[in-house]
């Protein structure tokens, strides 16, 4: 038996993981594996692939990035403008199923966030034989309690805030950290509790400036000589838009830059002193954490094991400390938002966090 693997959409930590608990569970079973480079492109004729073998993919599981390659461009891109589902053309269809065919490859694994895991849907729509492995940094694909990638995120957001804190409490500054999260709030919620700071701004929970600024000044008042702010690149005010630094292509944009505006605002507003840090794409590189590192080694594991079973059109997911699987249909196009009322924004609000509302 021989069976395929590819990454698709941003990278994310743990992604080399997967592929480690992939390639061992198939060599188990007396299994081979190719991984495709690039993502989907990787599929097209004459094949851009690889043969992986536990010895070729030694020391694989603490690297970051993949070692595959992604793309969240190209032929397959399932995503059109704000969000709409683009249907993969025929001609490019029948080439995969031709690719796989000639390669001698029985069943894919799909390793990736909402859009891979679309375009794997229209695959086994089309009668391949598919599983599907979650993945995002942010955390806010449905149908699984949490991603790999996510506890290594969170991890430099909370070593940011510890370096921050110590910089700001010297010069009795208000510091504001931009971290990532386009539509949920999960890595400023986490890395802003576990990170201590005293405010997070979220997608989620549209907020005022003037809140803002009271929280920060009746911190003044209390007697802390700094605090923190940690603000979701999708975080808006109250009537307001997320900010976009740029458009791609297909109607997608990039967010980014509502630090500096929350920088701007609030520092005005208090007249402290205020600095911004965008921590970017360091959330996305590096190793991944233990956490990230098991997380992603089980999650290949069980996708081996979906296929061992022939249940195809099924996605990994964690759920209740167990990995299981749903089908890919239940995971995509919901997304897994923080809950405003839930228990976790109530803990972060009882231990005096404002989300600016
Ligand atoms: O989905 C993960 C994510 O890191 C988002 O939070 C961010 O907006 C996006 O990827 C950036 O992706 P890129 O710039 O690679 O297209």
């Amino acid at each position: 038996m021989r069976i395929g693997l590819l990454n698709g959409g941003g990278d994310c930590p743990g992604l080399n993981a997967v592929t480690h608990g992939v390639v061992g569970a198939a060599n188990t079973l007396g299994w081979e594996v190719v991984g495709f480079r690039d993502g989907f492109e990787g599929l097209l004729p004459p094949g851009n692939f690889k043969v992986l073998s536990p010895a070729k993919t030694a020391g694989i599981l603490k690297l970051g990035g993949t070692i595959l390659g992604t793309t969240n461009r190209g032929h397959f891109s399932s995503k059109e403008g704000a969000g709409n589902v683009r249907r993969i053309p025929d001609d490019v269809m029948l080439a995969v199923r031709e690719s796989l065919e000639k390669l001698k490859v029985e069943a894919l694994i799909c390793v990736g966030g909402d859009g891979t895991l679309t375009t794997a849907l229209q695959f086994h729509e089309e009668g391949l034989p598919i599983t599907g492995v979650p993945k995002t940094i942010d955390n806010d694909l449905s149908a699984t309690a949490m991603t790999f990638g996510f506890d290594s995120a969170t991890q430099v957001v909370v070593e940011a805030l510890d370096r921050l804190q110590t910089t700001a409490t010297s010069h009795k500054r208000l510091m504001v950290l931009e971290v990532m999260g386009r539509h949920a709030g999960w890595i400023a919620l986490f890395g802003g509790v576990g990170g201590g700071a005293s405010v997070v701004l979220i997608p989620e929970i549209p907020f005022r400036y003037e809140k803002v600024a009271q929280a920060i000044e009746s911190r003044e008042k209390a007697g802390f000589r700094s605090s923190l702010i940690v603000v979701a690149e999708g975080a808006v005010p109250l009537g307001g838009e997320p900010v976009v630094r740029a458009r791609k292509d297909g109607g997608e944009y990039q967010l980014g830059g509502i630090g500096e505006q929350v920088t701007q605002m609030v520092g005005q507003l208090t007249g402290k002193e205020t600095r911004c840090t965008t921590l970017g794409y360091l959330q996305r590189g590096g190793s991944p954490t233990c956490m990230d590192r098991v997380l992603g080694a089980r999650f290949g594991v069980k996708a081996v094991k979906l296929i061992e079973e022939k249940r195809f059109g099924r996605m990994v997911s964690y759920q209740r400390y167990h990995v299981g699987s749903v089908p890919i249909a239940d995971a995509v196009r919901k997304l897994n938002l923080v809950d405003a009322d839930g228990e976790i924004v109530e803990a972060a609000r009882a231990i005096g966090i404002s989300f600016g509302d």
